[in-house]
């Protein structure tokens, strides 16, 4: 009695859906983050290695095992290796899902904050404490959970709606938006006064910035950023048709994502160097640069309205990603219904997520250490879970589901000609779990914090 499974409907749009879940949060808000406390162009270029050598190999692992087993993420380890402990990798991936959904929309809140303070026009002629002023009171409010709460609320009406009619649909049209507005605050960033000292923050490298610390937030940036790791793209890739090329979809992805990454660094960095903002400054960078660079700008007012509502939605494509990986799990492996699955999932979310909110607030007490709630569940996400899952999908792709199945799933039963396909394979093979196994093992032997 097994249902029909959804295709999406065109090559572009599995491309727009799962760049639309690469896309978001992780390139305009984690990313310069990242970057800024990680030494600029250090980790810039680590980053670049990794998305090259484990980036593009793992984007396409995840899209192989979706399409080869057409089923989700702990589905497809079962029907591709039954009867072993494969499938707890997917599951450890629904779970990384369901957590970063949590974390995620805390800060996919605060877009809606500033869509609200843009429409209200608050930054209008606010000086950078001013504008960071209004960020903290807000966080000690209880506006947050509200957000938070709304937020999740649209991602589950639009995963309610299925793939095609949901999805697709939106993630088509509002993806190539955000690009072009990038560009043109990018333009804008660049002409600002001491715009070149940013420029050399982020693209100059000093080598001696490269330390074992560097090199594993740059891992868990690639694989946060490009939503490897942990299956989403497994889901994303079952959806995909038989007939399409599994390497340029996954290269393409992986290129926007990069792509869109790195004009957030040419924005932020230029300037916050202008304004007198630390590269240093953590979430402040993004939320509370931008609109200053607004300000400085004709037409200002539509246009940091118009970012703020694309950042939104830049997350929403996120956040859907997120929450469909859990959905697709509990409606295949438990047959539960796909609207309780996503009320219940939701719901989970919600909950552990007001945790990871409430723990930002200024003296809250849930701190362990000196790490927050919230930037435990980050951490362990991104720097533990996604690249062990990571990992373990290289392993599984070059030692147990073999060469000959690999090769058969990338050019489409021979149908389709690919140039490098032995070398991919080599890099999944060995470079790849090779590689994050020395980053994992060289972080906590040299740099145990
Ligand atoms: N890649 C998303 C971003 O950059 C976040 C994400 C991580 C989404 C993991 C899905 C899975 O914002």
């Amino acid at each position: 009695m097994e249902k029909q499974r959804e295709n999406f409907g065109s090559k572009f749009g599995v491309i727009a859906a799962a760049a639309g879940s690469a896309v978001g949060l992780g390139n305009i808000y984690r990313f310069p983050c990242e970057a800024g406390e990680n030494g600029g162009g250090a980790f810039l270029i680590v980053y670049l290695l990794i998305i090259v050598f484990l980036g593009i190999p793992l984007m396409l692992s995840e899209f192989i095992i979706g399409r080869r087993s057409h089923r989700n993420t702990v589905g497809a380890f079962k029907t591709l290796a039954p009867k072993t402990v494969w499938p707890i990798v997917g599951f450890v991936g629904v779970i990384s899902s369901f957590l970063i959904l949590a974390f995620y929309s805390t800060i996919a809140g605060w877009t809606l904050e500033c869509i609200y303070k843009s429409l209200i026009n608050f930054y209008h002629g606010k000086s950078i404490s001013e504008i960071e002023q209004g960020m903290t009171t807000f966080n000690n409010s209880f506006r947050p959970f509200i957000w938070q709460t709304l937020f999740i609320i649209l991602t589950a009406f639009i995963v309610l709606r299925g793939i095609e009619k949901g999805i697709e649909k939106y993630a088509k049209v509002l993806m190539p938006m955000l690009f072009v507005i990038l560009i043109i605050l990018c333009v804008k960033s660049l002409t600002l006064p001491n715009a070149t000292e940013g420029l050399k923050f982020f693209f100059k490298p000093d080598f001696s910035k490269i330390t074992p610390e560097v090199c594993i937030s740059a891992l868990g940036q690639a694989f946060f950023s490009l939503s490897v790791g942990m299956g989403v793209q497994i889901t994303y890739g079952s959806y995909i048709n038989k007939k399409d090329n599994l390497l340029t979809s996954s290269t393409s992805v992986v290129m926007t994502d990069t792509l869109v990454a790195i004009l957030a660094g040419i924005t932020i960095f230029p300037a916050a160097f202008a304004m007198g903002i630390s590269p240093k400054a953590g979430a402040g960078l993004a939320f509370n640069t931008l609109p200053l660079i607004f300000n400085q700008m004709a037409g200002g007012y539509i246009f940091c309205l118009i970012f703020f509502i694309l950042l939104a939605i830049a997350a929403l494509t996120s956040t859907i990603s997120l929450l469909e990986a859990s959905v697709a799990y509990f409606v295949e492996e438990h047959a539960i219904k796909r609207k309780k699955a996503t009320i219940w999932c939701a719901i989970g979310a919600l909950i552990v997520g007001l945790f990871a909110t409430l723990s930002l607030k200024d003296n809250s007490n849930l701190v362990i250490g000196n790490m927050s709630f919230f930037n435990i569940l980050d951490n362990l996400t991104a720097n533990i879970l996604m690249p062990v899952g990571g990992l373990l999908i290289t392993i599984f792709i070059g030692w147990r589901l073999k060469k000959t199945a690999f090769i058969d799933e990338l050019t489409n039963q021979g149908t389709t000609k690919i140039a490098l396909k032995n070398i991919i394979f080599f890099i999944t093979k060995y470079i790849a779990p090779l590689a994050i196994v020395t980053i994992i093992v060289g972080r906590l032997v040299f740099n145990i914090k």
